[in-house]
C-alpha cells in the first residue's frame, strides 16, 4: 500500500520530468524512501528530510538521495532547503505538512507541483498549524494536489510489475521495521509519531 502511494503520488500527481528538483519529507519512512528512489530512476535530483542523523545517513547511503538534512537540528527550514536546493523545488512530496510545507512553498519553482500525501505533523494537534506562505502559489503557478491511494488500486497490477522489476534489478531497496508480538503494537504505533520507526512499521504476530 505504501509503495503504491509513493508510485501514484510521485508519477501521477508529481508528474516528474528528467532533471526536476525533488524534495521529500519523512523521507526515510515507508512512503518517502520509495519516492526518493523512484525520483532517481526518473532522472531527478532528490533531497530528503528526516528526524535523525542516522536516518539522514541512510537516505544518502542506502536510498541514493543526492542530499538530505535532519529537520530536527535545523534552526531554519527555509535556509536548509535553500542550501540543499539552491535552484528551488519542482516537486515537493509532502508527508508532514505544517512548518515544512510552509517553508517548501516559498522555495517552489514556477510551475512546480506539491503532491500532498499526508500531514503527520498535524494529526495529533488540537488545533492544526496555519500556513503563512500560501499566497506564493499564485505568482509561481504552483499546483498543490492531495491524493488518496484508495482511489488508485486500478493501477496496482502495472505498479506491481514495474516495482518488482526495480527491486530485482537492485534499483529499489526497502527497509522495514518489525516488532514482534501483538503486545508491542501500542508502543510501535506511538513511536510512529516520534520517528522511532525506520521504514514500514510491521507487527509480527507469533504463531500459537
Ligand atoms: N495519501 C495516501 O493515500 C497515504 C497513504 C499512506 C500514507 N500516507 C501518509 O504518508 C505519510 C508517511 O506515511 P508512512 O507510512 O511512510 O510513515 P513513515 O514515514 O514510515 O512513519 C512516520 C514518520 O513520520 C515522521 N514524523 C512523525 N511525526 C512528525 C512530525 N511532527 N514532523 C515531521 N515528521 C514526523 C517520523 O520520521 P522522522 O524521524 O523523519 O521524523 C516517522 O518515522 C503520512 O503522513 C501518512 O499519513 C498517505
Amino acid at each position: 500500500m505504501t509503495g503504491l502511494t509513493a508510485y501514484v503520488g510521485f508519477f501521477e500527481v508529481g508528474k516528474p520530468k528528467k532533471g526536476d528538483f525533488v524534495f521529500v519529507s519523512a523521507a526515510s519512512g515507508a512512503v518517502g524512501q520509495v519516492v526518493g528512489q523512484l525520483a532517481k530512476i526518473a532522472g531527478c535530483y532528490v533531497v530528503g528530510s528526516a528526524g535523525s542523523d542516522e536516518k539522514v545517513s541512510l537516505l544518502k547511503t542506502k536510498f541514493g538521495f543526492d542530499d538530505a538534512f535532519n529537520y530536527k537540528s535545523e534552526t531554519d527550514l527555509g535556509a536548509a532547503l535553500k542550501r540543499c536546493l539552491p535552484d528551488g523545488i519542482d516537486i515537493y512530496f509532502d508527508n508532514v505538512g505544517g512548518a515544512t510545507l510552509d517553508a517548501a512553498l516559498l522555495q517552489m519553482r514556477h510551475g512546480g507541483r506539491v503532491a500532498v500525501c499526508g500531514m503527520i505533523s498535524q494529526y495529533n494537534l488540537e488545533e492544526p498549524d496555519g500556513l503563512r506562505n500560501l499566497f506564493c502559489i499564485v505568482p509561481k503557478a504552483t499546483r498543490v494536489e492531495g491524493f488518496n491511494v484508495g482511489g488508485w488500486f486500478h493501477v496496482y497490477a502495472s505498479f506491481e510489475e514495474e516495482m518488482a522489476g526495480y527491486i530485482k534489478e537492485g534499483k529499489v531497496a526497502i527497509v522495514e521495521d518489525v516488532v514482534v508480538g501483538i503486545e508491542s503494537a501500542p508502543a510501535a504505533l506511538i513511536g510512529f509519531f516520534s520517528g522511532r520507526n525506520v521504514g514500514k512499521q510491521f507487527v509480527a504476530i507469533a504463531k500459537a
